[in-house]
């Protein structure tokens, strides 16, 4: 079982890797970090404390990280994720779960000091940056970082860069060059994690009250994707990059050389991947291609319904 740590922004999609990294018996999550970028991480927070709480989750710590990016003006999605960043169903009580007295960094130095973790991280590297920038010999307890980010191909906020590569790039350069493990889990293949009506239809057969608040974000986030980019069905990103820990069977990847674009006047955040070699570089990532579908989505449905809230 992989002592987990899940930095993120939730965030619809993020809300669903929470879930799915609480339940999911292949990983033990120790920790929620936040980090600014769907939604101030004001908001991020609350939301991860809600999305605890209504699966009714207490024994896992939620702690706020960077309210920007290392260098750079923060950029919210409230185009894409709403007002609240996690928009749909309405709810008028604060979250039961409490945000933790740590910061993000404190709680991260505390999960690592002793004992190695993996770290998903489904938004901007901010947090992840500082932390290993500020506490350099914590990165030999940090087994892997798996990244919800990135694109082998276009990307969805300009035109050569995925959002969580945009808001932050110099924090992502700074987290590949750092030497820890590193896997991209980019647009190339979160695209493929699909919620379609099948899907929908799964979360409705649950029948339970967290089953139904999922289906309303999902609705939320399907009309968003709808409106913005023309999807039919809304890809369901981070998810993708909790399921490679859980088992990198449904997450196939190869081997490559990864460099973060911070200096284009036109292309900052772009997230090289030398696929072919054409650089010589050596590899210093491993890049996700394929996604097995239907063990991803029996993983995220069967994660929802395990759930008795
Ligand atoms: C990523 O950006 C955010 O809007 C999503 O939560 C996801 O992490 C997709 O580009
Ligand atoms: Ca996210």
């Amino acid at each position: 079982v992989r002592r987990l740590i899940l930095d993120c922004d939730p965030g619809h999609d993020d809300a669903m890797a929470i879930l799915l990294a609480v339940a999911d018996p292949a990983v033990d999550l120790v920790a929620v970090t936040t980090v600014a970028g769907n939604q101030t991480v004001d908001k991020c927070t609350v939301n991860a404390r809600r999305v605890l709480s209504l699966a009714g989750v207490s024994d896992i710590p939620v702690a706020r990280g960077a309210d920007r990016p290392l260098v750079r003006r923060l950029r919210i999605a409230d185009d894409v994720h709403g007002q609240t960043g996690l928009d749909g169903p309405l709810f008028d009580d604060e979250p039961s779960v409490p945000e933790s007295p740590y910061s993000a960094h404190e709680l991260l130095v505390e999960v690592l000091r002793t004992t190695p973790a993996t770290i998903v991280a489904t938004g901007a590297l901010t947090n992840i940056a500082r932390l290993l920038s500020d506490e350099p010999a914590l990165a030999a307890n940090i087994t892997e970082i798996v990244w919800m980010g990135g694109s082998t191909d276009r990307g969805n906020i300009a035109p050569l860069a995925e959002a969580n590569a945009y808001v932050d790039p110099e924090a992502a350069d700074l987290v590949v060059r750092s030497g820890v493990p590193f896997t991209m889990c980019g647009l190339n293949v979160t695209h493929q994690a699909l919620v379609t009506a099948d899907v929908l239809a799964r979360f409705e057969q649950i029948g339970t009250p967290l089953a139904r608040v999922c289906r309303e974000w999902m609705t939320y986030f399907a009309s968003t994707y709808r409106d913005l980019f023309g999807f039919e069905s809304p890809p369901l990103h981070d998810p993708v990059a909790v399921a490679r820990v859980i088992d990198p069977a449904i997450v196939g990847c190869v081997e490559a050389n990864l460099v973060i674009e911070t200096q284009g006047e036109w292309t900052a955040g772009a997230t090289v991947v030398d696929l072919d070699g054409y650089t010589g570089r050596p590899p210093n990532a491993q890049i996700a291609v394929t996604l097995d579908q239907a063990a991803f989505w029996d993983r995220m449905v069967g994660a929802v319904a395990s759930f008795v809230c």
